[in-house]
């Protein structure tokens, strides 16, 4: 049995495969359906000051080997998350990460001032990267400035935990995005969230998402994904989380190759709910088969032209 076990920001994970945000709701939901002990960590849905209803359907659809959502952050709010569901989270044993999201500066300060108030929180995950809304997420994570000031921000709040940023891809430069994040005071990223992209009906001569563009993910944008990573990993002297149409233990090991700490599984969860508790044993029989001891060792060690 190859060890799996990874330490992230201090946070000791049993194995590095965590379920990303706003594909796994606030895990209760999948009870039942999966063994949480398989996890290495749950990050929850987007949280924002005040609940959000979310985007009109429809806000997914299918695309070649990928999703298209433009979900519109729908959440319960981050008082409502704190009171309601966060006792029975953190009853789970896992790790539980909270991602949080802001239409402007204040607005992140005052939903991880609420955060830090609660118990049963391991890290916050900075949402500077969702493509669907017209204000915040991606307005504050395009742009090197803009991301700072709003890391900063954070970090000056996040006091009692590590905070990480994720990070989007619809950028020139992931390296200087990266490393902005790192001067500002980020403890580990995050990458990547989904890409721009847009799906059309050519009969009814439509988009077929109710807001036209919407960000796609999963095994389509999985080498787009591993680039960032290794860009940023390049950049940066900071722990980061792989993500980007992780699906099998075998794309967890390409990750670590190119030096992520942990992945999160996002897409996979849609068409197999089971899909991110299944994949420390599928890491487990890729090391084993490559008489690999540990998945730490992997990381950063591809060998690059
Ligand atoms: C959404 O809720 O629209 C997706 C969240 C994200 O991309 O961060």
């Amino acid at each position: 049995m190859a060890d799996l076990r990874t330490t992230f920001c201090g946070i000791g994970l049993k194995n590095p495969v965590i379920a990303a945000s706003g594909t796994f709701g606030y895990g209760l939901e999948f009870a039942g359906q999966v063994d949480f002990g398989r996890l290495g960590a749950i990050v929850v849905k987007g949280l924002s000051r005040g609940p959000i209803d979310g985007n009109p359907s429809p806000r997914l659809t299918e695309t070649p080997s990928g999703m298209l959502n433009s979900i519109g952050l729908q959440n319960v709010g981050a008082r409502a998350f704190a009171k309601e569901k966060l006792p029975g989270l953190a009853r789970l044993g896992v790790p539980i990460v909270a991602n949080v999201f802001g239409f402007s500066i204040e607005d992140y300060v005052e939903v991880l001032r609420v955060l830090e108030d609660a118990d049963g929180l391991s890290a916050y995950e900075l949402n500077v990267s969702c493509p669907n809304t017209h204000r915040g997420g991606l307005e504050f994570g395009a742009d090197a400035t803009t991301l700072g000031a709003a890391v900063s921000a954070a970090r000056s709040v996040a006091r009692r935990r590590p905070l990480l940023v994720k990070l989007s891809p619809n950028v020139t430069d992931i390296a200087e995005i990266a490393r902005a994040a790192a001067e500002a005071g980020a403890d580990g990223l995050t990458l990547i969230n989904t890409l721009r992209g847009l799906a059309v009906d050519a009969r009814s001569r439509t988009p077929l998402l109710s807001t036209g563009y919407g960000g796609l993910s999963g095994p389509a944008i999985k080498p787009v994904a591993l680039y960032m990573v290794h860009r940023a990993a390049q950049a940066v002297d900071l722990p980061i989380i792989g993500a980007g149409g992780v699906a099998t233990g075998e794309d967890v090991a390409e990750f670590l190759l190119c030096g992520a700490t942990a992945v999160q599984v996002g897409t996979a969860s849609f068409w197999d709910p089971g899909r991110t508790a299944a994949l420390a044993a599928e890491l487990n029989s890729f090391l084993d088969a490559q008489s690999v001891a540990s998945a730490g060792e992997l990381r950063g060690a591809l060998e690059m032209p």
